[in-house]
């Protein structure tokens, strides 16, 4: 049988060999022996660098294997629309866990609820904890605070350290003050609230770097609640074992030059998706797609053009040509892969030939791009790509237009 293409440029697909990253692991490790949970994890980085992956392939294993549990999902944009829908996504992820166990009847009597035949165990499920969220008289927060204090209490018994509560994309988490609805707050205040009573419910918070300063900017005492963890590219060792590990089973027929791994770590910049789309792309080319023929002459350069193709052109293609001219004077900048500031910018405009670009307009433009995807700006109000090696494509781009 053919050997496989172990490569998975994909989100969230584990990677064949999980390089590096056990710095930010063990610190995940460290939240997880905290008596009580003072600090909970922001897990962030650049688009492909990895969160989706860690999370679930590193951290909600050895949660597991510390006696943890483990619940949670992807936040997606609807969420926002109101506390309601966070408050029924909380309990739809809670009921996962707290169904398998069972309650004892007074806490039930104590919510309200009158089983239907009283010898029959009652399990914790959606219904029950719905109908705790309902009856419980107060807030959203206040229901939100009930459902949660049940559900640790219903598993407390099994041994359970804690439970973790994971939300991938929670950048998408947003309070909505023209509709009065605070989804992000809430969030934020419910787990003050019940941490500070001793309930060992973690939240672990993935996303892109816009997350932290959100979740800062709508609840300042965040920043004493989150360890934040940047996932950054691989260092030269790891993303050397990124490429060669997947290969190294004796079945597979090809190996990496020397050079070739070179070429790739470089042209990867070290970013786990570029690594897996190139050694991807290299490994069709040496043994042919499934149902094509094998061209051992296409080079890390063919790779590097087709993913320009890919994965950069498309949203270099969505900005108009004024924000083009923005950017190729960003990506001009001493180091454009760094911070940069809105007069750093207005500076190298005024060297470009072109027609210069004022402060405010620079601003105006910065936010238009951010909310594009393609640049953030960070808690100290400075700027960045939030596309991984965006610059580089940019400075191609403008070169092969000269
Ligand atoms: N440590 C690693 N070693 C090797 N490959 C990795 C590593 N981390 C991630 N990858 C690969 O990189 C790609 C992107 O990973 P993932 O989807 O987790 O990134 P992400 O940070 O969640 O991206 P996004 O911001 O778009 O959600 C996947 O193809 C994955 O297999
Ligand atoms: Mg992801």
């Amino acid at each position: 049988m053919k050997f496989a293409n172990p490569f998975r440029p994909g989100a969230g697909h584990p990677p064949p060999y999980l390089a590096g990253r056990s710095t930010e692991i063990r610190e995940f490790e460290r939240l997880l022996e905290q008596p009580v949970i003072l600090t909970n994890l922001v897990l962030t980085g650049l688009r492909g660098v990895g969160k989706t992956v860690l999370m679930d392939g590193s951290l909600k294993p050895l949660a597991q294997s510390k006696d943890w549990l483990w619940t949670g999902n992807e936040i997606s944009e609807t969420i926002n629309v109101s506390e309601d829908r966070l408050a029924q996504r909380l309990i739809t992820d809670l009921s996962v866990i707290t169904s398998r166990f069972v309650v004892n009847t007074n806490v039930v009597h104590g919510m309200g609820f009158l089983p239907q035949r009283e010898e029959r165990p009652i399990v914790l499920d959606h219904d029950l904890l719905e109908g705790l969220y309902k009856s419980t008289p107060g807030l959203v927060s206040d229901k939100l605070k009930a459902v949660l204090e049940v559900a640790w209490h219903a598993v407390s018994g099994s041994g359970a350290k804690g439970i973790v509560l994971a939300y991938d994309e929670a950048q998408n988490l947003a309070d909505r003050a023209e509709k009065d609805q605070y989804p992000l707050s809430l969030l934020l205040d419910i787990f003050q609230s019940i941490q500070r009573k001793g309930i060992p419910i973690m939240l672990v918070l993935t996303g892109l770097p816009t997350l932290f300063p959100k979740l800062v900017e709508a609840r300042t005492f965040a920043e004493r609640m989150f360890k934040v963890v940047t996932l950054d590219k691989l260092d030269e060792r790891d993303r050397r074992e990124a490429i060669e590990k997947p290969i190294t089973d004796r079945r597979c027929p090809i190996r990496f030059t020397v050079q070739a791994v070179d070429e790739i770590a470089n042209c990867s910049g070290g970013y786990p998706y570029f690594i897996q789309y190139i050694c991807y792309e290299m490994f069709e080319a040496y043994l042919g797609p499934s149902d094509g023929v094998p061209n051992p002459g296409i080079t890390v350069a063919h790779i590097a053009r087709k993913l320009d193709q890919d994965f950069f052109a498309g949203r270099w293609n969505n900005v108009t040509d004024r924000q083009r001219d923005l950017l190729v004077i960003i990506a001009s900048l001493r180091n454009p892969d760094d911070e940069f500031t809105i007069m750093e910018v207005v500076e190298g405009s005024k060297q470009h030939g072109k027609k210069p670009f004022s402060p405010s307009h620079v601003g105006q433009m910065l936010s238009t791009l951010s909310e594009l995807g393609l640049i953030f700006k960070n808690r100290h109000g400075k700027y960045s790509f939030a596309v991984p090696m965006m610059a580089a494509f940019i400075q191609r781009q403008t070169e092969e237009n000269d």
